[in-house]
């Protein structure tokens, strides 16, 4: 079993938590290669697929939403995924829209198959910092997706 974890990350919040699943995924015993969004040439041999991006306007990032067009749709259709993303915690806590959501949404629209809910993380201010407990968090839903994997 051998995974991708990739993601889109201006600032690095986003950076962060892609690592702590990656983490989090490794310390389950499961092999994972982790990539920024701009890579392309995936090789279609991964077993699943963890997505994650900043939030932009309600929706996940322009560079993500390309990755999936380009790298993943037509490529991995009934592979297992998990979607993840930042946002601002205000935002978030109001219910408002976040990347997590949409690149699920995105990715099941391409015959993914999710096996966990969309991880949102938030960050205090646009540039960050992440919010307390958010890595943790993220290692935590590395560990779990880990485990459904196996
Ligand atoms: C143009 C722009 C639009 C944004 N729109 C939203 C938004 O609609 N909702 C939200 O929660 N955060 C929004 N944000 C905040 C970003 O999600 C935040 O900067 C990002 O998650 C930080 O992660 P990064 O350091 O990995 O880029 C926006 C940021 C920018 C620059």
């Amino acid at each position: 079993m051998k995974g991708l974890v990739a993601y889109d990350s201006r600032w690095g919040n986003c950076e962060k938590i892609a690592m702590q699943i990656a983490k989090g995924l490794e310390d389950a015993g499961i092999e994972v290669e982790v990539a920024r969004s701009s890579q392309k040439g995936i090789q279609p041999d991964h077993d699943f697929l963890v997505l994650g991006s900043p939030t932009r306007t309600g929706n996940a990032s322009r560079k993500i939403r390309r990755f999936i067009a380009r790298e993943i749709s037509g490529k991995f259709e009934g592979r297992p995924f998990a979607a993840f993303g930042t946002g601002i915690l205000s935002f978030r806590d109001k219910g408002e829209p976040q990347s997590a959501q949409r690149i699920h949404a995105l990715l099941e629209n391409v015959g993914l198959k999710p096996v966990a809910e969309p991880l949102s993380a938030a960050v205090l201010k646009l540039k960050g910092p992440l919010a307390e407990g958010e890595l943790e968090r993220a290692y935590n839903y590395g560990l779990e997706l880990g485990g459904k994997l196996k």
